[in-house]
């Protein structure tokens, strides 16, 4: 159960006659959501269907019994849903077998290094996701792990040990399952990287983890009953960039929903990060980042404002000195925050879910999904493209060449 709170530390800022000019946009993109183009994001049993979800559990069993290292190499998209739900929802220490390593998100040698170091010697079970299959890094990612791999096992061991999620039909990568028999899931035609963790992109990462990707997909599922509230906060977000809020700071006061903050910062960055028209997202984990931006969140340029995300009910850390719980206090801590950065002009959307669990972090993905694709098509630019990704990655391929 997500609840929203985008009145108490706003309250100021937006007027109700300042959402007027985008009721009649909203209406036109809410239908497109139930019965036009965009409808294929309210049905999400169209991402993977039932047979392909009981491939990627049964393969997540195989995987789960038979590696010491689940080794999964792709970047933005193709990584940072699947990196986001594990570190969200599994245990910080003692996590159970195989051990996940995310390879293939820069061109760090000594990250390499190391990496296909402690690697060597282990019992190897590699996924190389990407969509386009041309990406640089993970292709040097890939290349480096099978020259490991090649020496460690046979052909016939390779076809048990190399998984590829990939374009259904085009790519480098699936020729390569085509010549070499690997084990394949697709990425579905119309999802794009940032959107493709309710797909085997993040589900067979997630399910390897431990994590319940029935009750994941269910809660994203139920988040399409909250549609207007995701058009209501793309309206807001819109409306501070338009009052002169360059930035928005995406706040979570459980540590381990840092990587959630990174995962919305690329969903929104690149879905809406175009034509000099959208808000610069960060984030911040506090309390810790109160010792840091939070001074200029407090009294620095006044061009942020934060959606934070809380959670109700968190496990339970008695606090004998204030007789409470200490989730309890951290909460005082957002709340009173809250009131702190709005005083110093950095107004608060407030968002919490109950408990933080598979169904809840499900609900949050689909919510800011929905969110980020409304927010792009109010001010008019294409949600799932990501031209100025190319641009960088041309260059370096003219140096290469
Ligand atoms: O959201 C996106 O589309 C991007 O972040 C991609 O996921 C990222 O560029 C990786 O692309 P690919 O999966 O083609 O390697």
């Amino acid at each position: 159960m997500i609840n929203f709170d985008f009145h108490k530390y706003v309250s100021n800022y937006i007027k109700k006659e300042d959402k007027v000019e985008y009721l009649e946009k909203a209406r036109e993109i809410k239908s497109r959501f139930i019965d036009g183009d965009l409808k294929y994001w309210n049905k999400l049993d169209t991402f993977v269907s039932s047979q392909e979800f009981k491939r990627i559990i049964s393969v997540s069993d195989y995987i789960k019994s038979n590696c010491d290292v689940f080794l999964v190499i792709g970047i933005g998209g193709s990584y940072m849903g699947a990196k986001a739900v594990i570190e969200a929802l599994a245990p910080m220490y003692n996590r159970k077998k195989p051990e996940i390593i995310f390879l293939g998100t820069n061109l760090c040698s000594e990250e390499y290094y190391e990496t296909l170091e402690y690697i060597k010697d282990k019992d190897v079970i590699v996924d190389v996701i990407s969509k386009s299959g041309t990406t640089l890094e993970p292709s040097i990612a890939f290349s480096l792990t099978m020259d490991i791999m090649k020496e460690k096992y046979s052909d016939e061991e390779l076809k048990q040990r190399v998984i590829i999620t990939t374009d259904p039909e085009k790519g480098t990568l699936r020729e390569l399952v085509n010549k070499e028999g690997y084990v394949s899931f697709t990425v579905p035609e119309q999802v794009g990287g940032r959107f493709s963790v309710l797909t085997p992109v993040g589900l067979l990462p997630i399910a390897v983890a431990g994590i319940d990707v029935l009750q994941l997909v269910q809660g994203a599922k139920s988040s399409f009953e909250r549609v207007d509230r995701a058009i209501e906060y793309a309206v807001i977000r819109d409306i501070f960039f338009k009052k002169g809020k360059d930035v928005e700071s995406f706040t979570v006061y459980n540590s381990k929903m840092y990587y959630f903050t990174e995962w919305l910062k690329q969903l929104f960055a690149e879905t809406q990060g175009k034509q000099k028209k959208a808000l610069l997202p960060i984030s911040c984990v506090n309390t810790r980042d109160l010792h840091s931006l939070g001074q200029f969140l407090q009294e620095g340029h006044d061009i942020i404002f934060e959606t934070v995300i809380g959670i109700d009910k968190d496990k339970k850390v008695a606090l004998d000195k204030y007789d409470m719980e200490l989730n309890s206090l951290n909460n005082i801590a957002l709340d009173k925050v809250g009131l702190a950065h709005f005083n110093g002009f950095t107004p608060t959307n407030i968002i919490t879910i109950d408990e933080k669990n598979e169904f809840a972090i499900g609900e949050l993905i689909h919510f800011f999904i929905l969110s980020a694709i409304v927010g792009a098509l109010l001010i008019d630019v294409n949600p799932f493209d990501q031209p100025g990704v190319q641009e960088y990655k041309k260059l370096i391929n003219e140096e290469l060449e």
